[in-house]
């Protein structure tokens, strides 16, 4: 008998309505539409009503997979929520989720790995149900970036956007699945990407919030080279080990922070645009929901079989590729 393998069996998404585009942008600071088209290649992004929290749209996500897959809530094990935005620092995001959603014998935690958030989690979830004490999964990326970033600071405020979605991981025993992964951290990107105040080495106080220390800091020209070089390295390493050629890769899911570090990616793992998979016009970084969301967005085009790579990059530094699988024909 084959070796037992992490499946994606279904995915559901969801987007708050309120779009937040390039010129609403322009009249918030200093840039323009074209500087953020051609820089970044976002047009618009989506932004969750004040008052509304993470779970909110996880809840909205997952909900969509129990529907669409008919399954009975109760015999979900587990629910991971990959996100840096949770609905409170302390009381996991996921053990909320998990209760809403009806899925009342499972157990439920937050992962926190920014932008890879998603990819960690697939990591996580695929080896739970390898080891062949858990059946099915819910993993959902999920951030509401819009709580954590400076609308005054045309360095953050034109990338990011709000959204989640999740999927439901499962047994197989046709080597369809999870077939290989290489994840790796680095902490000199605290340096470069990071919140400071509200952690244990500044507790919130009247100084951190007057110093505008709640909002998320980014040295975007550094991240962007550690993020070009790393996400291409760590594809490069799952190709080879896996003898995958760029004719055997399908599709590339990458997160999408950026159209340019993906470009570069792609180029640099001479990968065909068609197979390059991008939805960052749309919805900017959700930072752990951008790799989901593709799912969501392009799962018609997939098919029993085909080899995707998964590729991401993000803050601590955070970042790896995986080789999975697709496992069904919608
Ligand atoms: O997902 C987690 C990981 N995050 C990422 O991967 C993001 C990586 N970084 C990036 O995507 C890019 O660095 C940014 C989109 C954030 C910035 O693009 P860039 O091409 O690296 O711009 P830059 O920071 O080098 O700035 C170039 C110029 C500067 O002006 P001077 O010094 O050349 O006169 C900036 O002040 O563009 C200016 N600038 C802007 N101009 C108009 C910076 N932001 C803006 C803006 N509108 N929003």
């Amino acid at each position: 008998m084959n070796k037992t393998r992490a499946s994606i069996t279904a995915v559901g998404s969801y987007l708050p309505s309120k779009v937040l585009n390039n010129q609403d942008l322009e009249k918030m600071v200093d840039t323009s539409d074209e500087w953020i088209f051609s820089r970044t290649g976002i047009k618009e992004r989506r932004i969750l009503a004040n008052g509304l929290g993470t779970s909110l749209m996880a809840i909205k996500a997952a909900s969509k997979i129990i529907k669409k897959k008919n399954i009975n809530p109760l015999d979900i094990d587990m629910v991971i929520v990959a996100t840096i935005t949770p609905d409170m620092h302390v009381s996991a995001t996921a053990a909320h989720v998990a209760s809403e959603i009806g899925a009342l014998n499972a157990f439920g935690y937050d992962l926190q790995a920014a932008c890879s958030g998603f990819l960690y989690g697939m990591s996580v979830a695929s080896s739970y149900i390898e080891s062949g004490k858990y059946k099915k999964i819910i993993l959902i990326g999920a951030d509401k970036m819009s709580s954590i970033v400076d609308y005054s600071d045309r360095n953050t405020c034109i990338i990011f956007g709000d959204g989640a979605a999740a999927v439901l991981f499962e047994p197989n025993n046709d080597n369809l699945g999870m077939q290989d992964e290489y994840l790796r951290s680095d902490g000199v990107g605290r340096e470069f990407l990071r919140i400071e105040g509200g952690g244990s080495i500044l507790p919130t106080s009247l100084d951190s919030v007057s110093k505008k220390k709640h909002f998320l800091f980014q040295d975007g020209k550094s991240v962007f080279k550690y993020a070009v070089s790393n996400m291409a390295d760590a594809s490069g390493e799952i190709m080879k080990r896996n003898n995958l050629s760029n004719e055997d890769i399908d599709f590339l899911v990458p997160h999408q922070a950026n159209k340019r570090i993906i470009d570069a990616t792609a180029s640099r793992m001479g990968i065909k645009e068609s197979k390059v998979l991008m939805n960052i016009e749309k919805y900017g970084n959700t930072t752990a929901a951008t790799i989901p969301l593709i799912l969501s967005d392009f799962e018609n085009k997939f098919k029993k079989g085909d080899n995707i790579i998964f590729a991401a990059f993000g803050g601590g530094f955070t970042w790896g590729a995986s080789y999975l699988k697709w496992a069904y024909n919608t």
